[in-house]
Formats: structure tokens, sequence, C-alpha cells
């Protein structure tokens, strides 16, 4: 689906994340959801935020993974994913502390390992996600499930790619800064959920667009796994959709 602006799109998007999440509400059902960092779905967040303050939207009964975090990464630190959602997000609404999951850049060597398998089945004891929200790097990464990744990966540790780290690399004042590893959910995790929306806005992410929605489904570009699941939106403004 292709709008004008990303605020006009970010503001549809909260509406079926809202709606979703009154109608497991009436259903007396967690509504699970799995969410994004990065500058894609702040829009998304903001207007989630507007309606829980002006129209009453509860997070009591919500449920969150985040897709990933640095590792390793401290919850305090600024660029943390923990920092981000709780900044963009969940410091703004009444869902309970418990009811957040976001991967530990803390967690030791020894015990980073079953820690991810915990992170899943965590996740499948909910019944999977009922929605996903996705934005996409440079490299067709979702998550940080970077070029190589198996369609049916589990969440683990991930090198990062070099492209990777550039991108964040503002954020870290170099890319020296950038952490090399991080935690993701896998492909496999992802494309269990029920519902995918992945947000791509502006013209530095038209070639990857191109790619993952018409290009040939392969691990060198792990957004094409999308391209199979049965409830999957791409949801673009109009310079991300450019080269289409
Ligand atoms: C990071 C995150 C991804 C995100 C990507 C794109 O790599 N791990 O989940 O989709 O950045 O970020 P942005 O939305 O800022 O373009």
């Amino acid at each position: 689906v292709i709008f004008d602006s990303s605020k006009e799109a970010s503001l549809l998007v909260a509406h079926e994340i809202a709606n979703l999440i009154q109608r497991k509400e009436e259903l007396n059902e967690p509504c699970v959801l799995g969410l994004a960092t990065g500058s894609s779905p702040i829009k998304v967040y903001e207007e989630l935020v507007r309606m829980h303050k002006e129209e009453g939207l509860s997070f009591k009964n919500v449920i969150t993974f985040n897709l990933d975090e640095y590792y390793p990464m401290d919850k305090d630190n600024i660029q943390s994913y923990y920092y981000f959602m709780h900044e963009h997000l969940f410091n703004h609404v009444d869902i309970p502390a418990e009811n957040i999951n976001i991967p530990d850049g803390k967690v030791s060597a020894e015990e980073l390992r079953q820690y991810c398998i915990d992170y899943d089945m965590k996740i499948n004891s909910y019944g999977g996600l009922d929605f996903q929200l996705l934005g996409i790097g440079r490299t067709g990464h979702i998550g940080f499930n970077e070029p190589g990744s198996h369609v049916n990966s589990a969440t683990r540790s991930i090198t990062l790619d070099h492209i990777t780290r550039v991108d964040a690399a503002p954020a870290f004042l170099g890319v020296d800064n950038v952490p090399r590893k991080a935690i993701t959910m896998g492909i496999g995790t992802v494309r269990n959920a029920k519902r995918i929306v992945l947000l791509a806005w502006g013209i530095s992410k038209a070639d990857i667009i191109k790619e993952t929605i018409e290009g040939e489904i392969s691990s060198q570009v792990p957004a094409t796994y999308l391209q199979e699941h049965p409830n999957t939106t791409f949801v673009l403004d109009t310079e991300a959709s450019s080269e289409l």
C-alpha cells in the first residue's frame, strides 16, 4: 500500500493496532504484539500514545515482544532499544512492566543460547504473535536478521553487517562505537506472526523495497521471505515505492 506521506500511513497502521487491541480486550484475550525500533515506527507509536491519552486506549491487556537489541548493551544506555521503546511508547501508556519483553543486551555469553530459546518459548506460550510491526534495513534485514539468515531461524545472537553498522553510526557517534553483535528474533519467529506490517519511508529504502517485493526469495535478502507469508502488508511512502 502506497501513501503520499509516512504520517498518513502511520496513522492507518496505528489504527489497525488499536482495533486489534480493542478486539482482543472484548474477547478477554491478551493482545500479543511484536514491536520494532528505528525511525520508521516512531509516528505509529506517537499515534498510539495519543489514542491512549485522548481516547482511553488501554494497553493493560497487551503483551509485547521486541525484535532485537544490540549486544552487549546496557538498558540505561540511550542507544539501547530498551531506552528507545520506553521513550517512544512504554513510558506513556498503561502497559504493565511485566508485559514488556525486550531482548536483554546484558545476558552473559554463557546464558545467551538458553536465553534466546526461552524468548521464543515465551512467545509460543501465548500462541505466537498476533501482529508484528517491522522496519527494513538497507541489507534487507528484518529485526537484525542479516543476509544469510535461514528462513526458519529462531531468536539468536547475530553478527551485524557492515552496512548496518554504518547506518547506525550517527547514533553512536562513529561506526567504531556500534556494537558488532545483536540479539534478534529469528525469521521463523517473525513469520509465525498472524499478521505482519512492514514500514518503509524515503528514497534510501527504494532499492531494497524493490528487491524485497519483486526479487527472488533468497537468504541474501531476508525480507524476501515475507513474500510467502499469507498476511503481510508493505506500507510505503511514494519515495520508498519509487523503484517498483
Ligand atoms: C535497525 C533495526 C531494524 C530496523 C532498521 C531500519 O537495524 N534493528 O529493526 O528496521 O534499523 O531502521 P529505520 O527505521 O531507522 O530505517
